[in-house]
């Protein structure tokens, strides 16, 4: 999860294409200038890589020093117990307040107690990889970072790896080069516990980005987006004229399409690794991290759509048979200072899989990419819908795995953000994200990012 997300959102406006080229470019520093990751065994910008694989010589968790990295005076290192109710809130204030960048924001992040079981508790999670920096003499939470284990595979070789996600440190204590110290820190007791290599995300880029993904937007309630000044009515339009084009039927369309149950994880799970083998990038899950992420924490205690976080339907045809799965979860905003909205639903397309294309040996050729695309617009189409009924005001993807052959058609409108992926101490060529150079949407060659994270 990353600012930029909420930047584009705010903006949903034209952007230039020409622009936008350039910007990835003006973003980036020289090498010399990126004073903490030019010391880290990070792929460095245009390097050529000839052979991938680990970029430091193989330690051992014994030479990594058992003792944490010294932290400045006024501040200590804080593992923090996110079994424990209060310290778990902690996080969420810290994060809900201090993810946003702009001062008068009208709109924060809602994560909820729910939405951290879920990210921050798969199976194999760590205690000690929630890692807080408090201030002394107050117990204050002012900086947090966490990591979870994944099994990666890097175009078909395994890379066991942690995913780094929710590095924040309090607007307050920006530009003190505290986000180094947590980088370390955590890379140390990631280390300690024999693991090498890690995935990151960020809008920023750093050296160097294996693959760089754009997002896209499809707004579902239109009139509150509007409403909440989310969104403005384009040149040449009218409010009415939006709202009907972004209206949406009220049932979905595919037959045989039901929420998945603990029943389909198998199918469904099988299902995915089939789909997932087209991508360069992808997660290995195991059952049981299959049914954590897909099924949810504790989903037999919520039954109520708006309250979820994930929801995962699959599809199954007259023979019982699981041809289809998607997923997406909910991460909603407060409204701040709003007479009408307290909040916006805001929902964000996670992984999928359908065996469309399956019967063909080029997965590019004209008629296995009709195939696909015909079913992934009827699916990602009835998931918009379940999203409207899930009161989300707008749908999110990115134009990661074969997303570009649907987002147009479905009125997924390109959003002035872009996502970089990295991977730590690990040298790769680069993966194809999805755009083109001028970073519209690449229909031809699609993306070969198969892992989504949140
Ligand atoms: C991201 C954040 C922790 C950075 O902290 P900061 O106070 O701005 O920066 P610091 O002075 O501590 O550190 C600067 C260094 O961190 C790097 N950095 C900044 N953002 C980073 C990110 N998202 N991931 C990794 N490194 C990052 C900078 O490039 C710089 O290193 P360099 O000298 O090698 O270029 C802070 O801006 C924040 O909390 N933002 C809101 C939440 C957010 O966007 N989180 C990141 C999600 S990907």
């Amino acid at each position: 999860m990353d600012q930029k997300k909420l930047e584009d959102l705010l903006k949903m406006l034209q952007v230039n294409q020409g622009d936008l080229a350039k910007l990835s470019e003006q973003q980036r520093k020289d090498m010399k200038d990126y004073k903490f990751w030019k010391t880290q065994p990070v792929q460095k910008f245009g390097q050529e890589v000839d052979k991938e694989g680990p970029i430091d010589a193989q330690k051992r968790p014994e030479d990594v020093p058992a003792d944490p990295l010294p932290m400045l005076g006024e501040f200590e290192w804080s593992t923090v117990d996110i079994e424990d109710a209060a310290q778990l809130e902690d996080v969420f204030v810290l994060l809900n307040e201090n993810y946003v960048e702009d001062k008068d924001a009208a709109f924060r992040f809602n994560y909820t107690r729910e939405f951290f079981h879920w990210a921050l508790k798969p199976p194999g999670w760590s205690r000690e990889w929630n890692v807080g920096v408090r201030v002394k003499a107050t117990g204050k939470l002012v900086a947090f970072i966490s990591a979870i284990p994944i099994d990666l595979a890097v175009r078909g070789k395994d890379v066991r790896s942690v995913e780094i996600n929710f590095l924040c440190v309090h607007k307050q204590l920006r530009s003190k080069r505290m986000a180094p110290v947590l980088i370390k820190e955590i890379t140390r007791r990631v280390n300690r516990q024999d693991i090498w290599h890690a995935l990151y995300t960020a809008g920023v880029v750093l050296p160097s980005p294996i693959s760089t993904c754009r997002y896209a937007h499809r707004p579902i309630n239109w009139a509150k987006l509007q409403d909440v000044g989310f969104t403005d009515v384009p040149a040449g339009k009218t409010a009415p004229e939006m709202v009907a084009m972004y209206a949406l039927p009220g049932k979905t369309k595919t037959s045989g399409l039901r929420r998945m149950a603990a029943g389909d994880v198998d199918a469904a799970l099988a299902l995915l690794v089939k789909y997932q083998r087209r991508f360069e990038l992808v997660q290995k899950f195991s059952k049981a991290e299959f049914a954590h992420w897909f099924l949810g924490e504790d989903e037999s205690a919520s039954d109520d759509d708006a309250s979820r976080v994930i929801h995962s339907y699959v599809v199954e045809d007259a023979d019982g048979k699981i041809t289809d799965f998607f997923s997406f979860y909910s991460l909603p905003f407060t409204v701040l200072e709003h007479a009408v909205h307290k909040e916006l639903g805001i929902g964000y397309l996670f992984y999928y899989a359908s065996d469309a294309d399956f019967a063909f040996d080029d997965r590019f050729s004209a008629e296995a990419t009709a195939a696909l695309k015909t079913r992934l617009t009827a699916l990602i189409g009835d998931a918009t819908i379940l999203a409207k009924q899930a009161k989300m005001d707008v749908f999110n993807a990115l134009t990661s795995q074969d997303n570009t052959l649907f987002l147009d058609a479905l009125k997924f409108g390109p959003g002035d953000g872009f996502l970089n992926f990295y991977l730590f101490n690990y040298k790769a060529f680069p993966v194809t994200g999805g755009i083109k150079d001028d970073k519209s949407y690449d229909t031809e060659r699609r993306s070969n990012v198969g892992v989504v994270m949140l």
